[in-house]
C-alpha cells in the first residue's frame, strides 16, 4: 500500500488551523455557492491547483435500474430486480425502482442538466429486459429506440455516450433457466451484445461489458442480499466464471461488428490491507477473487494462482479450453473506487468464500461517508498504480463517489460539502497516479443523480444533483457546482 500524499498531511493541517481560527477562507475558490453568507464554515482551504491532463474527461455515471423507472413500459420484460424489490424484506422500506427518477420519460431534461454541469463523458448502462423482454431472440425495437434517443441527445449535446452492457438487471427469464450460474448465459449474453452493438455502434464508441462482476456475483449468489437472493458458494463459484465467459464472448460480438470500438469492463477494485499487517497470504487471496478474478482469465488466460486449485476448477465446472473463451484484449480497464478493505484470516471458520480471510471493513473509528464506508483517498492511488502495474492498460475511472444524505436547506440549497471534500481528496489521490504514470483517461463521478440504491432503497444519497423523490424535482448540489467548474477547467483546487 502507498503511504499517505504528502499534500493530504499538509491539507489536514491546513483544515484543522482554518477551523480553529473560525475563518472562511477559500470557500469561493471552490466554486461552492455560499447562499447564506458566513452562515457557511469552510471545510477546504485550497494550497495547490491541480492540473490533469489535457483531454482528460469528466464524467458521471448512472445505471439504467437506478434511475429509469418505467420498469413495464415499452415492452419491457421483467428483471431479477424487479422481481426482487417486488418480494416482501429485500428492500430497505420496501422501496422499489419502479418509477426510481423516471429518467426514462425525463432524458431530455436530464441530458441538458448534464450539459449544464460541463460533462464531456456519461456512462449509463442499458436494460438488457428492455432489448430482450425474455432474454433470447428478437430485439424489441421500442427499447433498442429509447436508447437511440439518448445517445442521439447525448452526442448532440456534445457528451461521449459509454455504454455498459450489463449493470445487474438481468431478464428473469434468465434466471429462470439458472441466471449467471448457468454458462448458456454467457452466449445469450454475446447475443445481447451484438444486437446493442449493431443498432448503437454508428454513434457509441466506448463499451463497458460487465458492470462489478465481483459484486453482483457475490451480492447476488453468495450473501443473497442482491437480486437474485441466492446463498451459495458453488451457486457464486459457478456464476463467477460464467461471467468470465460472458465477458470474453461479449468482447467478441462487440469486436465482430465494431473492431475499433473501445471495449472494457468495470471492475469494483478495493486495495486490500493485511490486519495484523503479518497475514499477507489472506490479503493476497482477497486481492485475487475481488480485483483479479475478472481480469486474469479476460488479460492473461488464467485464474490467479493465489486462490486457484482443483476443487474450485471442479465446482466453477471450468473446461478444456475455457481460457480460449475467457480471453478479451480489453481496450481499457474501468475501476469502479470507493474505499479500501482491511483483511483478517479467521481462526476457527474457512472465512468468505471458504477462501480464509474475512472482509473487515475499514479502520475502527475512521471516517466514513453515511453508507459506512470508509473515506480513504489513497484507495483511488492504490487502485490506478496496481491496475497500471498487473495489467498496462489505459484506465477510465468509471466510479467514484459518496453517500452523503444532505437535504435542502431553507433557501433550497444542498450544501454537501463533505461530498466536495471527499471528491477533492480523492482526485487529489488520482493526480498523484497520473503523476506517477497510471494512464487514466476518464473521470465519472458515481451518480450524477441520488437513485436506488440496490438493498438501500432511496436511503442512501450518492447523487451530485439532488432528487425529491416525491416531485422528482432535480437540484444541483453544491458539490454538482463545484464539480460543473472543476469540469470546464480541469484544474482541482486543492
Ligand atoms: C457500485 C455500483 C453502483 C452503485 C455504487 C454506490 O458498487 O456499481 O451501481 O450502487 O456502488
Amino acid at each position: 500500500m502507498s503511504q499517505a500524499i504528502a499534500g493530504l498531511n499538509r491539507r489536514n493541517l491546513l483544515l484543522s488551523g482554518a477551523s480553529a481560527l473560525g475563518t472562511s477562507l477559500a470557500l469561493s475558490t471552490l466554486g461552492v455557492r455560499d447562499a447564506r453568507g458566513d452562515q457557511v464554515q469552510p471545510s477546504i482551504a485550497a494550497s495547490e491547483r491541480l492540473h490533469f491532463p489535457e483531454n482528460f474527461l469528466w464524467g458521471a455515471a448512472t445505471s439504467s435500474y437506478q434511475i429509469e423507472g418505467a420498469w413495464q413500459a415499452d415492452g419491457k420484460g421483467e428483471s431479477i430486480w424487479d422481481r426482487f424489490v417486488h418480494t416482501a424484506g429485500n428492500v430497505k422500506n420496501g422501496d422499489t425502482g419502479d418509477l426510481a427518477c423516471d429518467h426514462y420519460h425525463r432524458y431530455r431534461e436530464d441530458v441538458e442538466l448534464m450539459r449544464s454541469l460541463n460533462l464531456a463523458s456519461y456512462r449509463f448502462s442499458i436494460a438488457w429486459p428492455r432489448i430482450q423482454p425474455e432474454g433470447r431472440g428478437a430485439a424489441n425495437v421500442k427499447g433498442l429506440a429509447f436508447y437511440s434517443r439518448l445517445v442521439d441527445t447525448l452526442l448532440e449535446a456534445g457528451i461521449r455516450p459509454v455504454a455498459t452492457l450489463y449493470h445487474w438487471d438481468l431478464p428473469q427469464a434468465l434466471e429462470e433457466i439458472g441466471g449467471w450460474t448457468n454458462r448458456e448465459i454467457a452466449d445469450r449474453f454475446a447475443e445481447y451484445a451484438e444486437i446493442v452493438a449493431r443498432h448503437l455502434g454508428d454513434r457509441v464508441s466506448d463499451w463497458v461489458l460487465l458492470n462489478e462482476p465481483f459484486i453482483f456475483t457475490w451480492l447476488g449468489y453468495y450473501s443473497g442480499i442482491h437480486a437474485p437472493g441466492r446463498q451459495s458458494r458453488a451457486d457464486f463459484f459457478r456464476a463467477a466464471h460464467a461471467a468470465n465467459l460472458a465477458q470474453g464472448k461479449g468482447y467478441r460480438a462487440v469486436k465482430s461488428i465494431l473492431p475499433g470500438a473501445r471495449v472494457g469492463v468495470a471492475i469494483a477494485w478495493m486495495p486490500m490491507e493485511a490486519k495484523p499487517p503479518a497475514d499477507t497470504a489472506a490479503r493476497d487471496r482477497a486481492h485475487s477473487i475481488v480485483n483479479a478474478w475478472f481480469l486474469d482469465p479476460p488479460l492473461k488466460g488464467r485464474y490467479p494462482e493465489t486462490v486457484m486449485d482443483g476443487e474450485l476448477a471442479q465446482l466453477m465446472d471450468l473446461r478444456d479450453g475455457d481460457f480460449n473463451l475467457t480471453r478479451a484484449a480489453f481496450d481499457f480497464i474501468g475501476l469502479n473506487v470507493y474505499s479500501r478493505m482491511l483483511i483478517g484470516t479467521p481462526s476457527s471458520d474457512e472465512g468468505l468464500f471458504g477462501l480464509r480471510f474475512n472482509f473487515l471493513g475499514g479502520e475502527a473509528g475512521a471516517k466514513t461517508t453515511d453508507i459506512g464506508w470508509e473515506v480513504y483517498p489513497d484507495a483511488l492511488y492504490d487502485a490506478a498504480m496496481r491496475a497500471t502495474q498487473d495489467y498496462g492498460l489505459p484506465i477510465e475511472i468509471t466510479e467514484n463517489g459518496a453517500a452523503y444524505n444532505d437535504t435542502p436547506d431553507a433557501s433550497g440549497e444542498v450544501n454537501d460539502r463533505r461530498r466536495i471534500e471527499f471528491y477533492t481528496r480523492y482526485l487529489a489521490a488520482l493526480s498523484k497516479a497520473i503523476a506517477e504514470g497510471a494512464d487514466v483517461r476518464a473521470y465519472h463521478a458515481w451518480s450524477l443523480f441520488d437513485n436506488f440504491e440496490w438493498a438501500e432503497g432511496y436511503s442512501q444519497r450518492f447523487g451530485i444533483v439532488y432528487v425529491d423523490f416525491e416531485t422528482l424535482e432535480r437540484t444541483v448540489k453544491a458539490s454538482g457546482h463545484w464539480y460543473a467548474r472543476l469540469a470546464r477547467t480541469g484544474i482541482l483546487e486543492y
